[in-house]
């Protein structure tokens, strides 16, 4: 049985409203308003101009995108540059335009879990439960918002090293957990996974087909990136599997600071494919929105940050084309 949340979640988290749409679409309220209703038979208008993902959904399919299936997943060895808030951001922002949703946290520090306000129980099933067994992965899944499902986390997936311990365990635990979600409908599988190079990390280099690597202009996380496009390299190698899209997500951008303008220069230089041409300002609403256990997309407000984001997702999804 899927667990639900839903007493805990409030009905305007999971909701669009017109006025994002229209960032989206170009039209007028009026027209979205016309579109949606034609769609669906109903209005949006109801729900306090608050579109509901599955009105969403439709409308997005009436224009003719397809959801596809997708999996990315946020990897960089160096701790605290945005993975986390990145795969927040990117599965609540998806839920809300109708996309089926999971996010797999493979964090043992559980961060996607905590913010979710996932509270975990002796109930709960982890990675550690299902990864060899992906059948069962969309029982473990919690419902967190409308069409988001999260596979919670907890230190009992610090034991994954100790299980993934063949190449093709490591091969197959991720790639078989996402067939699992594919084969149920699932539109997107989003990943969040730890600041290290582990075997889930392995594992999932090995299966997902895009990896975002958030920087920041720390040379650390510079160092952290290095590393982990020599590993991706290696694994995909190694194990001859095909090599996944690769995008460099600047985040915590600061224009005042030399040292976020120079970081810039410096990957648009060396990764000029790579990297996203639009970094992620710094900004306080993140640290807010996490404190209401949200996501930015789920707090009032316009401001640079969610603007960049926005536009990140919707290339990322293969939105920006269609709509
Ligand atoms: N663009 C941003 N502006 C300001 N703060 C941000 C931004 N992005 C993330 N943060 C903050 O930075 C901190 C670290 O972010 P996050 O937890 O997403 O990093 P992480 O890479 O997942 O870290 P870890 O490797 O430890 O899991 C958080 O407090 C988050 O709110
Ligand atoms: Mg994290």
């Amino acid at each position: 049985m899927k667990k639900s949340l839903s007493d805990r979640v409030t009905a305007s988290y999971g909701r669009m409203t017109i006025n994002d749409l229209r960032g989206i679409t170009r039209k007028s309220s009026a027209e979205i308003l016309e579109d949606i209703a034609t769609v669906n038979g109903e209005n949006p208008a109801f729900e306090g101009r608050r579109v509901s993902p599955v009105q969403s959904r439709s409308y997005l399919k009436s224009r003719g995108y397809k959801f596809p299936f997708k999996s990315v997943a946020f990897i960089n060895l160096k701790g605290g540059v945005g993975k986390t808030v990145s795969a927040i951001t990117l599965s609540t922002r998806a839920q809300q335009l109708g996309f089926q949703t999971a996010l797999l946290d493979l964090d043992s520090q559980a961060s996607s879990t905590l913010a979710l306000d996932c509270r975990v129980s002796d109930d709960n099933l982890f990675f550690m439960d299902t990864w060899e067994d992906p059948a069962g992965l969309p029982e473990a899944l919690v419902q967190v918002r409308e069409g988001l499902f999260l596979l919670p986390s907890s230190l009992y997936n610090g034991m994954l090293d100790t299980v993934l311990n063949t190449p093709n365990r490591q091969k197959k635990a991720v790639s078989g957990s996402l067939m699992s979600l594919q084969n149920n409908k699932y539109d997107l599988a989003v990943i969040d996974c730890p600041p290290s190079l582990g075997t889930a990390v392995i594992s999932t280099i090995a299966a997902v087909d895009t990896v975002v690597i958030p920087v920041t202009s720390d040379a650390f996380a510079l160092h952290g990136l290095e590393l982990t496009l020599g590993e991706i390299k290696a694994i995909c190698s190694s194990f001859g599997v095909k090599k996944p899209q690769i995008k460099i997500l600047f985040t915590k951008f600061d224009k005042r600071e030399t040292l976020s303008s120079k970081t810039y220069e410096f990957l648009i230089m060396k990764y000029p494919k790579m990297l996203i041409p639009d970094p992620i300002p710094i900004s306080t609403q993140f640290s807010k929105a996490l404190d209401q256990n949200a996501s930015i997309f789920e707090t009032p407000g316009q401001y640079p940050a969610k603007k960049q984001y926005d536009l990140f997702i919707r290339n990322l999804l293969g939105l920006k084309e269609i709509l």
